[in-house]
């Protein structure tokens, strides 16, 4: 099967061992810079230019989508999906899981614990949202953002009215109840077609609350509970992603969800876990590609 992967990193350790799983696994695998495609409408259908060719279309894509090439990887995603080309992911899951809101308030729906969170107008009142939260500390988060950079905690009524002033409505915030209790320490789940398939526990480095590998998090093997298993793999299916990285938090109330990534880094997980992931993926993207033949 020829196997596209969308990427922008030829060389990043994630295409590296998407492309040898690939092969490894008897395939041909195909890296296309999705920043460099250009769709073509017109009375011919859908058409995809590649550095001013046309595209040879692919058995099926692996979309690797950077944070900031979301609306464009999207629409080159939905032009695969009208010509058929099965993927990892759905040009939707990936539109909804780099909201944060959009992903917390589905979650919320299925029943997915999430800490309490606050989507404020920028007029609203300070003292009540300090109170739907729990009080300080509070953490006051972008609506896109990434590596921890848009996550603030945040100490004082001041502090709150001076960062929620600063929202624009291009840029807006939401303001979260503060996990004291997971210590900085959260969990990264990878979940692959249904199954968890590795886990690691990050740890913030000293004096930090985020514990993000970028923010100087390290990080460990780690053994989910059945509950966190199944609350991954819940969160995943919730936001209909075929591959997912879930992080949760352990709080006094049991597991909470705290995002969901949908191009989640390989490099720390497989490091850390000793698990071929991008195996796993191939061999997801191996089931997709056979089911629609199928129906052919
Ligand atoms: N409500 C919260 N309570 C406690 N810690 C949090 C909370 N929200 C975020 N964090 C910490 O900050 C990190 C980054 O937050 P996250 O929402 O995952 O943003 P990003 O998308 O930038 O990774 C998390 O991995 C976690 O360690
Ligand atoms: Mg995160």
């Amino acid at each position: 099967m020829e196997i596209a992967i969308l990427t922008r990193g030829p060389g990043l350790y994630s295409t590296q061992s998407l492309y040898k799983a690939c092969i490894a696994q008897g395939h041909i695998p195909v890296l296309v810079d999705y920043s460099r495609c250009s769709l073509l409408l017109g009375k011919e259908g859908a058409q995809i230019f590649y550095q001013d060719k046309q595209l040879h279309i692919p058995d099926g894509i692996i979309p690797r989508i950077g944070a900031t090439f979301t609306q464009e990887g999207a629409a080159l995603i939905r032009h695969f999906e009208w010509l058929k080309v099965p993927a990892t992911l759905p040009s939707r899951a990936l539109v909804q899981a780099r909201d944060k809101l959009h992903s917390l308030q589905r979650l919320t729906k299925k029943g997915i614990d999430v800490p309490v969170t606050v989507m404020a107008e920028p007029g609203a009142n300070i003292r009540l949202i300090e109170e739907q939260v729990g009080g300080f500390p509070c953490i006051v988060k972008a609506l896109e953002s990434t590596h921890g950079l848009g996550v603030k905690l945040v100490h004082t009524h001041q502090e709150l009215k001076q960062v929620l002033e600063t929202m624009t409505r291009e840029e807006p915030y939401f303001v979260q109840e503060f996990i004291a209790e997971s210590k900085g320490e959260d969990v990264r789940v990878l979940v692959v077609d249904g199954q968890v398939v590795g886990a690691m526990k990050r740890v913030a480095r000293e004096g930090e609350f985020r514990s993000n590998l970028h923010q100087g998090g390290v990080a460990y093997n780690a053994k989910l509970t059945p509950l966190g298993e199944a609350v991954a793999i819940r969160a995943a299916s919730a936001l209909g992603l075929g591959v997912a990285g879930v992080d949760i938090l352990e709080s006094n109330r049991g597991p909470l969800v705290l995002e969901i990534n949908a191009s989640p880094g390989l490099e720390g997980i497989q490091k850390v876990t000793g698990q071929n992931i991008a195996g796993h993926i191939v061999r997801y993207m191996e089931r997709l590609i056979l089911e629609k033949d199928e129906e052919e």
